[in-house]
């Protein structure tokens, strides 16, 4: 916990211009928590209260931060980006705390360890402004921090000299400054000449041109990547993602080709789990121990209990799944599915708000929605319920140790009883009393030697209409008498050629 009196204030107004894209990057997801909200659970979590500075989409951005029910943040909003040190300005009224922190809601790898050491070296050195700083290997759009005869200075990019431009310290964009120094300045800064930006990072000059203490704080550049672009985002991403992967290694979850795998921050992973290639485990995912998820398939919002498998390309939505599960490969459950234990569902098996009891076997080619089904219930291989009768949706409940035949059609609302039985084939569309055998399709004829009859009929019909044919071009062909003895041949290899066809099994 923090003891440093302290303020927050997140910078949030900024056009995102270098993102190129219609929605402000701090609504882009990174490993299932969006951008803006890294942040602000960062200082939720140190118990700091903070103000965030809003413009650009900010009824979005407000709207996001507030889904997330954080305590201790209230608003301010910039109506014109006029830039870093603007956006300072415009919250002057919320600095209630002796030390203001100053961070950017784009910075998501901030962690509390990095907050909290920043906060205490700030106040050890009892400095004006703490400005943490970062080495790295290509600083392209940082500001480059230059010291000269001990005076700091912050020069953005755009304002850099061509020496200025390949220095490596820069701008990690955090600071500490106390708020007697911030009342005392902040209306000092002048618009950038080239940009006509205020730049909040002119305030180190100016501390620095009147020589109270800056205290330059380093730290490791991974923890304050910037998100300007989408190519910074990609990365950014990478580096959270193998934390969490490394995380869950260390706890014993062994993962198949690892730099394929997705993972959310909020998922959980027993010990003994086997995470296949390319699976993606988001949103509020927990697998239980000694679980098997093989390759390609996704878990959404899921709970999978101990020692269940997943087989290949399957895809899991807001399901329960209990302990010893079977299903896929190429399952789909969706929309509030709960199985129980030792249930299997098989290939090309689609399940919606669905509920199946213990032992339960559904293994090829169905789909069952808003069914409540039984313990020890079969389910035949390419069974349909009919839940939908085009105007709502129609329950049918499967009670324990019925069996339904294969190639089913279950017409909802419908209710089979105990035991009972229906035969492959049926079209189920009336109850089914427990213990009974419901039949529910056309009776099979039997007609002893029928097979030759037709094919003897079928014979004739086709040589019948050969004939026809043939005569008709007889006639067209005595019309114009035939010029020569090779065009007679012809005619006589075409109708042999007709007749042996005829002759032929078919
Ligand atoms: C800023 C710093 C740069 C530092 C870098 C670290 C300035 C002038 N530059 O550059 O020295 O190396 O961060 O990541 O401060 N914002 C507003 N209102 C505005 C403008 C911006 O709220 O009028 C917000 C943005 O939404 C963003 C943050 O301030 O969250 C930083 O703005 P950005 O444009 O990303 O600054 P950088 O160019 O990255
Ligand atoms: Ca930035």
């Amino acid at each position: 916990m923090n003891t440093v009196p302290t303020k927050a204030i997140i910078l949030a107004a900024g056009k995102s211009s270098r993102f190129k894209t219609k929605k402000s990057k701090l609504l882009f997801n990174i490993c299932g928590r969006t951008m803006i909200l890294y942040p602000i659970k960062v200082l939720e979590s140190l118990a700091i209260p903070m103000t965030v500075v809003l413009g650009h989409q900010a009824d979005e951005v407000r709207a996001e931060i507030t889904s997330a029910n954080v305590a201790n943040v209230e608003y301010v909003i910039q109506d014109e980006q006029k830039g870093t040190g603007h956006a300072i300005a415009c919250t002057q009224a919320t600095w209630t705390e002796e030390n203001i922190l100053i961070l950017c809601g784009d910075t998501p790898l901030l962690t509390p360890d990095f907050i909290q050491s920043l906060l205490q070296s700030h106040q050890q050195t009892a400095a004006e402004v703490t400005l943490s700083t970062t080495m790295v290997i290509d600083p392209t759009g940082y500001g480059r921090v230059v010291t000269t005869d001990g005076k700091y200075e912050i020069i953005e990019e755009r304002n850099c000299t061509d020496d200025q431009r390949s220095i490596t310290l820069v701008n990690a964009g955090v600071y500490v400054m106390k708020k007697s120094f911030l009342e005392q300045h902040i209306n000092l800064l002048q618009p950038n000449t080239l940009t006509g930006e205020v730049y909040l990072v002119d305030l180190i000059k100016l501390a620095s041109d009147k020589n109270l203490t800056i205290n330059e704080h380093r730290v490791a550049y991974d923890y304050v990547r910037g998100v300007n672009t989408l190519q910074d985002l990609w990365e950014v991403e990478q580096i959270q993602r193998s934390q969490f992967i490394k995380h869950w290694m260390a706890e014993g979850v062994r993962f198949e080709l690892a730099q394929s795998i997705h993972i959310d921050i909020n998922v959980e992973i027993g010990s003994g789990s086997f995470i296949g290639t390319g699976v993606h485990l988001i949103g509020n995912t927990k697998i239980g121990e000694e679980c098997f998820v093989a390759a390609f398939s996704i878990i959404e919002d899921s709970i999978v209990h101990n020692n269940t498998t997943i087989h290949s390309h399957s895809v899991v939505q807001s399901s329960t799944l209990g302990e010893n599960v079977q299903i896929g490969p190429f399952a789909r459950l969706r929309s509030n599915v709960v199985l129980g234990d030792n249930v299997q569902i098989g290939n090309f098996v689609e399940l919606k708000a669905t509920t199946i009891g213990n032992n339960s076997r559904t293994k090829h080619l169905t789909y069952l929605g808003d069914a409540t089904i039984g313990e020890r219930v079969n389910i035949g291989a390419g069974t349909i319920v009919c839940n939908y009768d085009g105007i709502k949706k129609n329950k049918t409940i499967i009670e324990d140790n019925v069996f339904i035949g294969s190639n089913n059609t279950l017409i909802a609302p419908l209710t089979i009883g105990k035991g009972a039985y229906t035969a492959g084939g049926s079209t189920i569309n009336e109850n089914v009393p427990a213990e009974s055998l419901a039949i529910g399709r056309s009776k099979q004829e039997l007609k002893a030697g029928y097979a030759q009859k037709i094919k003897d009929q079928l014979r004739k019909k086709y040589s019948d209409q050969e004939n026809a044919a043939l005569e008709t071009s007889d006639t067209e062909k005595k019309a114009e008498p035939l010029q020569n003895t090779q065009d007679a041949a012809q005619c006589f290899r075409g109708a042999v050629k007709t007749n042996s066809e005829l002759n032929e099994p078919s």
